[in-house]
């Protein structure tokens, strides 16, 4: 620590600090409920030592895409060099790796006059270097404890590489498969997205934030950014108050109340009024009604491009505007550094507001202990003995498999014997060794993963002859391999169909056909919206080929979104939905074609019949019409079903369950009682299998109308064959609680169902009341 040009009373002031800093044995609690008095006094020591350009200058960040030499000669590299040196950035994000962390922190350490380091945030969204299943394909696990786990290991390896902040975990409730970054979420469920965005923040930020093996955890998007109209990404999104408070903000809620470090605004604007800039859900709701004391992070630009919503006149309206509304850090949009302090003369923000930004930045900075040691990540050895370790590959491995759904499978195709004499290995994905890695996929490199080629390969002997034809190109390259992904423009292959032939001739010769089609990783993500959620390119076209010679198909679907599954399912006897599954992704989806593990994934999203019927999620609400044969004219499609194809919480088994005795203990609850729901689970067929028994309710009749059925819990059991467990749920308050038309939290009295099964089509219910 270099103190030795700081003027003599701040040395004494830093000095304290640094004393009081440098005790142990006190952890850094990351729950946000209640605030650490003594993290506090020291945040408020440091405020006090503060110019106003220093303030201002801590809820700067940047993006920082250099190595370890440093910003580049570039002016835009130069003015961040510039401001660095005078200490007027709060974070960096985009800069990777130990020796790159370490020379940006020196800037600051050797030229800053307070000398307060920087916090390093990066993208972690599925796995720093070894990859894990994307968001969604994870969430299919229904696993909570290995969603920690990998969460964990994610920011094991992120901070092991100098890394203190990740964006995630992304809880934007999604609805619509037309949007790209469905691929990023838990799905379409309240309550699936609350539970595992927890899980998913308990692993990042485990107890202690000040632990070099922990992370600070981003709840994002904040708020309503996975309903943008028609699954454009970025749109507009109109959603009223029980949408808001019983949709998009209960996992928000759960996030806060869990201690989520940190919490990004979004791109939308929701009802015309820009997340950015919205007062109401950050200022009122999340720091004032919530109480939580975190730290709240722009979305990239955002601030800036409230200008192009048409909501702030210019740059400096737009941070008067989004300062105003509680977003306290500015990224990448040079509002902040430029109209600031001019606003506060103005009066038009006040220095209050500034200083609680502030707090919060350096609240952060002391919980992850970075005042204690700016350099405490930087260590190279822990560097390369953490990251992509043989221990973070093997529960990749495992993540991965218990991540896959088996959708269909007749006359039990699958499991495949390894004593086969052929298999055929067909399709534009079975030897892609980059697309299991997802979109997002942070430092994962290019081509590194298992294909599902190499996969197969692995697992069986040298008797089973493999025969691989790729049969199209899904999309023509147009950029180097590996280059970024913004810049990547998909164009898909519409004319090559040169190597259909090769696919069914050796369809042709094997005993069964794993053919391996979706989508590739940049497909979806960011800005990767589409109209269209079938096989795009000519996979239509090697599917019916392929089919015409060989009907033992197993299709193994990649992809990152619900698809159109319609013609697949009706033709192939088998399909396995295999996401992008990371790293180890053949190995995974090899255990579970041989056997080695039994399936036991369920949907965290609808599949629908076709794209019309998007968006589509099992807990919507009835119209006056429900579809019944009554009604002449009812709420639906007269050319598609208006279910789903595969529904939410829907997947297979190579053993089957069955579900009975479902009893209440009792019929009737005061609002605040509770009550026990039970039910038998058997496992009736002749292999131990996981299944995800599952807890719906609707509140039939509701101040606001309430949806037809809602998750409210589940629980995941192994059983042998032959087995029964009963399994039992509480449903309490909590359970039966939303958003009332009295704009606040309660039970209405009145009747209630209540279902338990394998997915959210059940029809083992029972009811009860809650009585005045
Ligand atoms: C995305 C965020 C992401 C940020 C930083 C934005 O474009 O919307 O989710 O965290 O970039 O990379």
């Amino acid at each position: 620590m270099k103190i030795a040009i700081l003027p003599l009373k701040l040395i004494i002031i830093s000095s304290l600090i640094f004393t009081v800093l440098s005790c142990k044995n006190e952890t850094t609690n990351p729950k946000h409920s209640t605030l650490n008095e003594s993290i506090e006094k020291k945040v408020d020591s440091v405020l006090a030592l503060m110019q106003i350009n220093e303030k201002i200058g801590q809820l700067v960040q940047y993006s920082g895409k250099w190595n370890a030499t440093g910003p580049s000669s570039t002016k835009g590299d130069q003015h961040k060099l510039e401001k660095l040196k005078k200490g007027e950035v709060g974070s960096m994000l985009n800069i990777t790796s130990v020796a790159s962390i370490r020379e940006t922190q020196k800037i600051v350490m050797e030229h800053s006059r307070l000398k307060i380091p920087l916090i390093f945030a990066y993208d972690v969204i599925h796995g720093y270097k070894t990859i894990f299943p994307i968001p969604l394909g994870e969430t299919a696990s229904w696993d909570l404890d290995i969603m920690k786990q990998s969460a964990s290991i994610a920011a094991k390896e992120s901070a092991a590489s100098g890394l203190n902040w990740t964006f995630a975990p992304m809880i934007d409730v999604s609805r619509d498969a037309r949007w790209g970054r469905v691929m990023e979420g838990a799905g379409e469920d309240p309550y699936l997205n609350a539970v595992v965005g927890v899980a998913r923040i308990e692993g990042f930020q485990g107890d202690d934030l000040s632990d070099i093996n922990t992370i600070a955890a981003c709840a994002k998007h904040f708020a309503g950014y996975g309903f943008g109209e028609a699954g454009r990404d970025y749109n507009t999104v109109n959603v009223g108050a029980n949408e808001l408070h019983n949709t998009i903000l209960p996992p928000f809620k759960a996030a806060a109340e869990a201690g989520a470090a940190t919490f990004m605004n979004a791109f939308n604007d929701i009802d015309g009024i820009p997340a950015t800039g919205h007062k109401i859900l950050q200022r009122d709701i999340l720091k004032g009604e919530w109480n939580w004391s975190g730290l709240v992070v722009s979305d990239w630009g955002s601030i800036g491009e409230m200008r192009a919503h048409g909501y702030a006149e210019d740059k400096k309206h737009a941070a008067e505007i989004a300062l105003n509304a509680g977003s306290d850090m500015d990224m990448e949009s040079y509002a902040y550094e430029a109209h600031l302090e001019t606003l506060l003369n103005e009066k038009k923000i006040s220095i209050h507001q500034i200083d609680d930004a502030v707090r919060r930045v350096l609240r952060l900075k002391f919980e992850l202990g970075l005042f204690d040691d700016p350099y405490k990540y930087c260590n190279e050895q822990r560097e390369k003995d953490n990251v992509y370790s043989k221990e973070n590959l093997a529960v990749a491995r495992d993540v991965a498999r218990k991540s896959i759904v088996l959708l269909k499978n007749e006359n039990s195709l699958l499991p495949l014997s390894k004593q086969l004499k052929s298999i055929a290995v067909i399709g534009p994905l079975a030897d892609d060794k980059d697309s299991p890695l997802g979109n997002w996929r942070a430092k994962g490199e290019y081509n590194s993963a298992v294909s599902l080629l190499e996969g197969v390969k692995n697992a069986v002997g040298e008797n089973t002859k493999i025969h691989y034809a790729k049969g199209v190109d899904l999309t023509i390259p147009t950029i180097a391999p590996g280059a970024n992904q913004f810049l990547l423009p998909l164009k898909f292959n519409t004319t090559d169909d040169s190597g259909i032939a090769k696919a069914v001739e050796v369809a042709k010769k094997s005993d069964v056909v794993l053919l391996v089609i979706g989508e590739n990783a940049y497909q979806t993500g960011e800005g990767r919206s589409q109209t269209n959620i079938g096989f795009l390119g000519l996979q239509n076209e090697l599917l019916e080929a392929v089919y015409k010679v060989n009907k033992n198909i197993v299709i193994v679907l990649m992809n990152g979104r619900p698809m159109d599954l319609s013609r697949a399912s009706e033709i192939a006897p088998t399909i396995l939905e295999c996401w992008h599954l990371g790293s180890e992704s053949g190995n995974a989806i090899a255990d579970v074609v041989f056997g080695d593990y039994n399936p036991s994934g369920k949907l965290p999203v609808s599949f629908p019949h076709n794209v019309g019927q998007e968006p589509l999620y099992y807990n919507q609400k009835n119209t006056g019409r429900p579809y019944s044969n009554k009604h002449v004219t009812f709420s639906g499609y007269r050319d598609a079903p208006k279910k789903a194809l595969y529904p939410f919480g829907f997947g297979l088994s190579y053993t089957t369950f069955s579900y009975d005795d479902l009893q209440l203990d009792k019929n009737e609850i005061k609002a605040g009682g509770d009550i026990k729901a039970s039910v038998n689970v058997t496992n009736t067929g002749d292999r131990a299998g996981e299944e995800v028994v599952q807890l719906y309710i609707r509140d039939l009749v509701g101040s606001f109308v309430r949806p037809v059925k809602e998750l409210k819990g589940f629980e995941k059991i192994m059983l042998n064959p032959g087995e029964t467990k009963t399994v039992s749920f509480t449903i309490n308050e909590k359970t039966l609680q939303f958003y009332t038309a009295n704009n606040t939290w309660e039970v209405e009295p009145g009747e209630f169902n209540v279902w338990v099964g394998g997915d959210s089509t059940t029809t083992l219910k029972k009811s009860f009341t809650v009585i005045e």
